[in-house]
């Protein structure tokens, strides 16, 4: 996909402070072992580069990575589980403009982590109890004085139908969905994407994450605009 000059908005967002989470959580089960996924955090940071290069002072929250921090991102705050995740947010989004949570946050944790490690025995394979983790994206939708809220959604089947519902359940001002398999989405370079908000949607085509992220970033800035005016 080619990005129009006229959506690079140099300045779509200034003045606004933006917060992004990107990245997976990890859920630690003993000192070596944890839950994870298989998300990059390549969709965030460049959603968080593209919405710094708009003129947004942006906080990025980042699961375990193995990426630099875009240089004009103005703020970084390293976590590793889904409740370190959820902590950060709600402290960066104080005051924050807009939200765009981009994580792959776990939906679960081990009900108990062990200090130490678990050893095989004759016991057999130890069976893990699993508890949910904060929903981070409901809980700052669900502020007093909330940001505008943009959530992502990774479905493998009826895309659309399943993001409609993600938008009006969880309360989101916008939503980005896309298909994952093993090629596209999750871990890859490039993402096509669908953009869902009350009353109208617009599908993105297959690009790589920076322009994708770009055009994200145009289209959030015009809503966010149209809903100050409103
Ligand atoms: N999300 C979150 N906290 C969680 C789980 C998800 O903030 N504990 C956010 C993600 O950052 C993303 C959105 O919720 O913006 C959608 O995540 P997804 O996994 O697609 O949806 P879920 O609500 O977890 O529903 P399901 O897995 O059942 O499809």
């Amino acid at each position: 996909m080619r990005v129009k000059s006229s959506e690079r908005g140099r300045d779509a967002l200034a003045g606004l402070h933006v917060v992004v989470n990107a990245g997976p959580t990890y859920e630690d089960i003993d000192p070596v072992r944890f839950l994870g996924n298989r998300s990059s955090g390549k969709m965030g940071f460049a959603i968080a580069e593209a919405a710094s290069l708009a003129g947004a002072a942006v906080t990025l929250v980042a699961g375990p990575v193995a990426l630099a921090t875009p240089a004009k991102v103005a703020l970084r705050v390293d976590v590793r589980s889904a409740r370190q995740m959820r902590d950060a947010v709600l402290e960066a989004v104080r005051g924050a403009d807009v939200f765009i949570a981009t994580a792959a946050v776990a939906d679960w944790r081990v009900a108990t982590y062990s200090s130490r490690k678990l050893k095989k025995g004759a016991r057999g394979a130890p069976v893990l109890e699993l508890v949910e983790n904060p929903d981070i994206l409901a809980e700052v939708a669900a502020l007093d004085r909330r940001p505008f809220v943009v959530g992502f959604a990774a479905e493998t089947e009826r895309l659309a139908e399943r993001a409609r519902e993600k938008l009006v359940h969880k309360k989101l001002d916008m939503l980005v969905a896309n298909l994952v398999d093993e090629h596209v989405g999750i871990g890859a370079d490039d993402n096509a994407v669908e953009l869902f908000w009350p009353g109208g949607s617009e599908a993105l085509p297959r690009a790589s994450k920076l322009e994708i992220a770009t055009a994200l970033v145009a289209r959030i800035a015009q809503r966010f605009r149209d809903r100050s005016r409103a």
